[in-house]
């Protein structure tokens, strides 16, 4: 028994739980994903998985991204990424949804799956129906050798190392990471992007484990402000463009570990409906970065705070702006529009670690979930 705890301390590495743990791995996490991969001096992506396919994909006439839960949260990212840079459609599915709706396919589609054990059982099942339908079928998975990694007709896989906190943490900005990769080779070959702008995307990707670093650093302000918000029943969570599926992770982080009720939402459908829950006993966590919309964000943020609505900021550094009406703002380090996401979601993964914390749930084994879910 004792010797079992020692391991664990040990696997742990001084960290209280495996998910602060990975969540601080992510600096490493990401630069070990795009090792071998970006080659800013040479100005070039290598990808072998899109290397020997890219004849089927650039003559595909779409991507669809299927996956669940955190991984369908990076899909929809990617969704965003690839649009903008590679002018290639898009459609995000769950995976379980997709599977049973009879969807229109055809050989001249590409589907992506993107899951963290490559075991979940509806995603693999996706698969299983899109290969059947003539599409060609690429997997972004972190498991080496799971079913969905051998299932897929080609893949790249995200270099996280094990996550074993069943919150998904390095595997989400990993798998952002391999998807920007593949929309920037893609946008090079379909000459989607200038070679100047392709270049600027490569160094500022080659500096984001460093903004991670330093994002890292807002730890301790972040428990103060989870100290205060703790008891509360529910959170908002608010983003639009890039940060949209952010907001949707952080309310799906908070939720699966403190069983704090958390909806995330495009900041510009508040007032079509979520508008009417804001008073004074409401969090609002709203992704505030400088670029993406970030005026229309500003408006969001004061109709909150006309209705009392407490707010938790997320801004770039040096922001002025939201400090004046937030009431806590936590920065993060400025960078490209489309690759913001790696930095705004970490201060929310930290936020729900801080609550469960405190709350004492199980961090790392949250009740009723698994880590893969290999049942439908
Ligand atoms: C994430 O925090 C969840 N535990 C869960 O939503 C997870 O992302 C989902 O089950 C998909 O898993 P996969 O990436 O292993 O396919």
């Amino acid at each position: 028994q004792e010797l079992q705890l020692n391991l664990e301390q040990i696997e742990k590495g001084g960290y209280d739980h495996f998910m602060l743990k990975e969540i601080h791995e992510q600096p490493d996490a990401i630069s070990d994903t795009f090792r071998g991969r970006l080659l800013s001096n040479e100005a070039m992506v290598k990808l072998a998985g899109v290397e020997d396919n890219m004849k089927k994909f650039l003559a595909a006439d779409r991507i669809i991204i299927v996956a669940c839960g955190t991984s369908w949260h990076a899909g929809l990212v990617a969704e965003y990424i690839f649009e903008d840079l590679a002018r290639i459609p898009v459609e995000v599915e769950y995976a379980s949804e997709f599977r049973y709706r009879n969807p229109v396919i055809t050989e001249k589609d590409i589907v992506i799956a993107i899951s963290q054990s490559g075991e979940t059982a509806d995603t693999l099942a996706a698969i299983k129906l899109a290969k059947s339908k003539g599409a060609f079928v690429f997997g972004v998975c972190n498991v080496v050798g799971s079913s969905i990694a051998r299932e897929t007709d080609a893949g790249a896989y995200t270099h996280a190392g094990p996550e074993i906190g069943v919150a998904s943490t390095k595997a989400f900005t990993t798998q952002i990471t391999v998807l920007t990769l593949i929309a920037l080779r893609l946008a090079r070959a379909k000459g989607t992007i200038s070679s100047s702008e392709f270049r600027h995307h490569l160094i500022e990707l080659e500096t984001i484990p460093k903004k991670v670093e330093e994002a890292l650093k807002s730890d301790g302000y972040i428990q103060t402000v989870a100290d205060i918000y703790k008891d509360a029943t529910n959170f908002l969570y608010l983003g639009r463009g890039f940060n949209f599926p952010v907001a949707l992770e952080g309310a799906l982080k908070l939720k699966e570990i403190s069983y704090i009720h958390a909806e995330g939402y495009p900041a510009a459908e508040m007032k079509h409906g979520p508008i009417a829950l804001i008073d004074e006993q409401m969090p609002v966590v709203v992704i505030a970065t400088k670029k993406g919309h970030y005026e229309k964000v500003v408006s969001n943020i004061q109709e909150i705070k006309s209705r009392k609505g407490k707010i938790i900021g997320i801004v770039t550094k040096g922001d002025t702006n939201v400090k004046e009406l937030a009431d806590h703002v936590i920065e993060v380090p400025e960078t490209l529009e489309c690759l913001s996401p790696l930095l705004t979601t970490i201060p929310l993964q930290l936020l729900s670690y801080h609550i469960a914390v405190m709350l004492n749930r199980n961090v790392d084994q949250p009740r009723n979930l698994a880590k893969s879910v290999t049942v439908e």
